[in-house]
């Protein structure tokens, strides 16, 4: 089966605050929307890379990116980007979704999550274990409840589904979703967890760019 990637980049980068895309925020020269997409590609198990950027991106990615991997323009919120890149993907039978934001993750974790997919596995999802307790709040800021640690996982990408468990995921979505296996869980599918890598981590806000600044320099990339 063809192992299709799409990459989800169009995202503002508010919490970052880089004062562009946070996909175009560099590490060591490169984006980090180039370095993710390396990664995919080193893994040696994906067959082509779909990017979502910013509509006033597209044109300036097109010829950035290596020769084969497709560009398209992302929406207002991350379902929307991800609903793009299926559209441009009709020839997958293996989708993998993998934040731009994640531009450290090691290949190895990606080939984890294919060869999953491969072993007959509909939809899988790297995971740590948490290492804060988790509360959950009101509206209020009021303590509702305290989830055992134990049972919680944080969840990285990518996020790997067969095509056609994924596209029926999307056609029923009717609200956004934090993260693409939400939208297979809410159908009632099987999501099934690997172990994930701490490289794997979201550049989220300016301490993790800082975090990734400091591996890319003592690091062997
Ligand atoms: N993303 C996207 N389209 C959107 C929103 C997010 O493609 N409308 C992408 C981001 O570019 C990122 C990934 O989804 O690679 C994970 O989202 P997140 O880390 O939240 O990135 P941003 O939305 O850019 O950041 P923020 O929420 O701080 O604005
Ligand atoms: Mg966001």
């Amino acid at each position: 089966g063809r192992v299709v990637a799409l990459v989800p980049a169009a995202g503002q980068g508010v919490r970052l605050g880089a004062g562009i895309p946070k996909a175009f925020v560099t590490l060591r020269g490169e984006t980090l929307l180039r370095l993710s997409v390396d990664g995919l590609l080193a893994s040696g198990v994906v067959d082509r890379v779909v990017v979502i950027v910013p509509a006033d991106r597209v044109a300036e990615v097109r010829t950035e990116l290596p020769d084969g991997v497709d560009v398209v323009a992302g929406g207002a919120e991350r379902t929307d980007s991800v609903r793009a890149g299926l559209a441009a993907a009709p020839d997958a039978d293996l989708l993998l979704v993998h934040d731009a934001a994640r531009a450290l993750t090691p290949p190895d974790l990606v080939a984890r999550v294919v060869a999953e997919l491969r072993a007959g596995t509909d939809a899988v999802v790297p995971v740590l274990p948490v290492a804060d307790t988790i509360k959950t709040v009101d509206a209020h800021g009021v303590v509702t409840g305290t989830p055992e640690r134990a049972e919680l996982r944080a969840v990285q990408t990518p996020q790997g589904f067969s095509a056609s468990v994924l596209r029926r995921a999307y056609a029923a979505a009717e609200s956004v979703a934090t993260d693409d296996a939400g939208l297979v869980e809410r159908l009632g599918g099987r999501v099934r967890t690997i172990p994930g890598d701490p490289l794997a981590f979201k550049i989220t806000t300016a301490i993790d760019l800082a975090l990734a600044r400091a591996l890319c320099d003592e690091g062997p990339w």
